[in-house]
């Protein structure tokens, strides 16, 4: 409907016209009582189209993009009071026209603009499975607050963020989006994205509403196989994928949003176990729940829904609160309370929970808070956007191998820049970006060749392509390779290659990429490989005879940077895997919280009649935590101000750690317990804490842990969450495979 030079012609009449206050009237924002007293007088005016029009929300590429058959009644019905949110439109200009449709409305209740602002709105960041990789909580808060900044400059209210999904199996795409496979470093991540979005309070104009998504255990579909059923125990459940979304509703998410699969046979979107006796019941929850796209209406090819209506009724009864995109409450919802068939009290408090939002956010004292030109603009052009990227992106890269110390380069004469990823751009973006100019990414050719200045010679072939069977470039790649002191290799994924309905059944690295590093390993040159992907991949030949290997992940707009900063040693790397790299596909699922089993393994090669393969060791390629530095450190000193706990005391734990190498770096210190007796069988090591310490050459910090009562818990048959009495196992290390320090705690009776 609004082509661009009408919308900017419409937009200019309506600002002349006066009919957008161009400045807000800076108002005393309202306190939690006269917000609810100001809902309930705007409900007892709503008809009850009015009250369901609340919980609609539509995509913005219907308005705002090229023409569809569904703008003019999607126009209509924005007029009419009919939608309460979009998604999807973006910039100031498009949301001042859209939020002005809005108020030509009875009531005139503005519109919520929402967008997957994942992991950057302009200036886009690692992947927040890269991001993880940085265990820095300070950092992933504050590219979580950039993205906030640009996107609520841009006319965004919400993103649907952070995703916080417990991703165990590499062939799903989605474990991109999240924190990787452990539930406490999960949830300490999803608090810190959380306030990182929102700021302490909703309101301002640098913060938009965070939405805990997908509720829940989305990352458990079967077989990796995106939008697939998800079966598992209720101590499985509680103890390993609530966690994280308990924490970002402790650290006050103004949203949630629920998932595609069913748990136990039942869709999350018609799960009123999950999201009225948990979520806001137990945990009394008080903002609101926003479907999936599509996954009201989703429930019906479930076989779990005749049509929409019986799928919208179902979905209110369970506490769905608003509709995306399934056009389900829309056509279907009044009709159905009338019949008495769907309960207003029901539909009342969703559209009670949703208006409380707006109110939050200041939308009714100034829908156009959010959608100011100027601030626009200055806001994606502040340069310490990408200072704060580019830290990022070096936090997030992860050594996984560096054999006679192959790196930092040591100022090389010349270096073959070689690989499908080299001169790369979009790709370093990763999946769900939005807006990014991907002209604007620093690719690793670029990064390499802006360090490297004029003493070192940059040389470059591609070598292949990421996926395919062709060798054909491999000739002038060993060619690059023989003429330069060193070769950096980048391979790795293609952005698409992970994400939503990005699922593969083989993660091995894709085409002939393990070929191409054969084929310039046979050159004798130093080969140092730097792999980009969305998940953790399989590349056996290399992670054996490459010199030194990187994993960036996809590192965002200053990824090239961040890179060239740890070749070069301007940045000593100190990431750590938030997911373990199986050695092959039959390993998977595989992650660090194994069991003993009745038949372990005491002995490597000792496999007869014990839970082992014939064909495969058990352990992992590399080991959640795992992640190598430029320098090395010495765990000490470990001490325990009390080795029997009674029932609810807390225990101090304490030790030294040093930098024993020449330059200074960072180190994840990694604390993991062990419950030896219990009354279900515990996990061989559960992270129960970390923190991440800088030091200098030989310089010494002590670093102490508090042990709470709660740190010793678990979910119990009964589902209680509680710790039991007996001897636990202490752990302190690097990585969850290398551990320095043990100990043993008792907890008494
Ligand atoms: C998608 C995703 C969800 C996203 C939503 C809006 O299907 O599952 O994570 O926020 O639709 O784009």
């Amino acid at each position: 409907m609004l082509s661009s030079n009408s919308r900017s012609f419409f937009l200019a009449a309506l600002l002349l016209t006066g009919a957008l206050p161009t400045t807000a009237q800076k108002t005393k924002p309202l306190d939690a009582a006269a917000i609810e007293q100001r809902i309930t007088g705007l409900l007892q005016q709503m008809t009850l189209e009015e009250k369901v029009g609340q919980l609609n929300q539509y995509s913005g590429r219907e308005v705002t993009g090229p023409a569809s058959n569904r703008k003019t009644d999607l126009l209509n019905s924005i007029r009419s009071g009919q939608v309460g949110s979009m998604l999807n439109v973006k910039g100031v200009q498009d949301t001042r026209a859209i939020q002005a449709e809005a108020l030509k409305s009875r009531l005139k209740i503005p519109l919520l603009f929402s967008l997957d602002v994942i992991h950057g709105y302009q200036t886009v960041f690692p992947i927040p499975l890269g991001e993880a990789a940085s265990w820095d909580l300070a950092a992933i808060r504050e590219s979580a607050h950039v993205a906030a900044r640009e996107a609520a400059a841009s006319g965004i209210h919400w993103t649907f963020a952070p995703m916080v999904d417990i991703g165990r199996d590499p062939r799903w795409g989605r474990v991109m989006e999240g924190a990787g496979e452990d539930t406490y470093l999960g949830a300490q991540i999803a608090r810190a994205r959380v306030l990182g979005f929102q700021g302490e309070k909703l309101g301002g104009t640098d913060a938009i509403m965070a939405c805990a998504k997908h509720f829940a255990a989305y990352g458990a579909a079967l077989a990796g196989r995106d939008y697939n059923v998800v079966d598992m125990s209720e101590q499985q459940l509680w103890e390993v994928y609530l966690p994280p979304f308990k924490a970002a509703a402790d650290a006050g998410v103004a949203t949630f949003m629920n998932s595609f699969n069913t748990l136990n046979g039942v869709p999350a979107t018609g799960s009123s176990y999950l999201q009225r006796d948990i979520l806001k019941g137990q945990w009394n929850y008080p903002g609101f729940v926003v479907s999936d796209w599509g996954s009201i209406a989703e429930m019906v090819p479930w076989g779990y829904a005749r049509d929409k209506a019986d799928a919208a009724q179902k979905a209110l009864a369970a506490g769905s609160d608003m509709d995306m995109e399934s056009d389900a409450y829309h056509t279907t919802l009044a009709q159905l309370v009338k019949s008495g068939q769907s309960d207003e009290k029901q539909l009342d408090d969703a559209v009670r929970r949703i208006l409380r939002k707006k109110f939050e956010l200041g939308l009714f004292e100034d829908p156009y808070k959010f959608s100011d030109l100027k601030r626009e603009k200055k806001v994606l052009n502040d340069p310490q956007h990408r200072v704060a990227a580019r830290d990022a992106a070096r936090k997030s890269i992860v050594l996984l191998e560096n054999r006679n110390n192959t790196l930092p380069l040591a100022q090389p004469r010349s270096i073959a820049v070689i690989g499908p990823l080299a001169k790369a751009k979009r790709d370093l973006a990763g999946s769900w970006i939005v807006l990014a100019d991907t002209t604007q990414i620093t690719s690793l050719h670029d990064g390499l060749s802006k360090r490297a200045g004029k003493n070192t010679q940059i040389r470059y072939a591609k070598g292949c392509e990421v996926e395919g069977s062709s060798r054909a470039g491999f000739a002038a790649a060993v060619e690059t390779a023989k003429t330069a002191d060193v070769v950096v290799l980048a391979v790795g994924e293609t952005w698409d290659m992970s994400g939503e309905a990005k699922s593969r059944t083989d993660i091995r690295l894709p085409g002939v990429q393990e070929e191409l590093f054969q084929a310039l390993k046979a050159t004798g040159k130093p080969i140092v490989v730097v792999l980009m992907a969305g998940r953790p991949l399989i590349f056996n030949t290399i992670a054996d005879q490459a010199d030194a290997v990187l994993y960036g992940w996809f590192p965002g707009s200053e990824g090239g940077t961040a890179l060239a900063d740890v070749l070069f040693g301007d940045y000593n790397p100190g990431g750590k895997l938030p997911s373990t790299f199986p050695r092959n596909m039959g390993q998977i699922p595989l992650n660090y919280q194994q069991y003993n089993t009745g038949r372990p393994v005491t002995k490597p090669g000792d496999i007869r009649y014990k839970s082992a393969y014939i064909d495969a060791p058990n352990t992992p390629r590399y080991a959640f935590g795992h992640g190598l530095s430029y320098t090395t450190f010495k765990y000490d000193a470990l001490k325990i101000d009390k080795a029997s706990l009674a029932a609810g005391q807390s225990a101090q734990v304490q030790l030294t750690v040093t930098n024993t190498g020449k330059v200074a770096g960072e180190e994840v210190v990694q604390l993991y317990l062990r419950d030896l007796v219990a009354s279900v069988a515990r996990p061989l090591k559960e992270l129960k804490d970390f923190q991440k310490i800088s030091l200098r050459p030989g310089e010494t910090k002590t670093v102490t842990f508090t042990l709470t009562p709660d740190k010793l818990a678990f979910y119990n048959r009964q589902l209680q969450w509680a710790a039991e009495p007996g001897e636990f196992q202490l752990m302190l290390g690097s990585a969850s495979d290398d551990i320095r320090l043990e100990s043993r705690l008792t907890l008494l009776p």
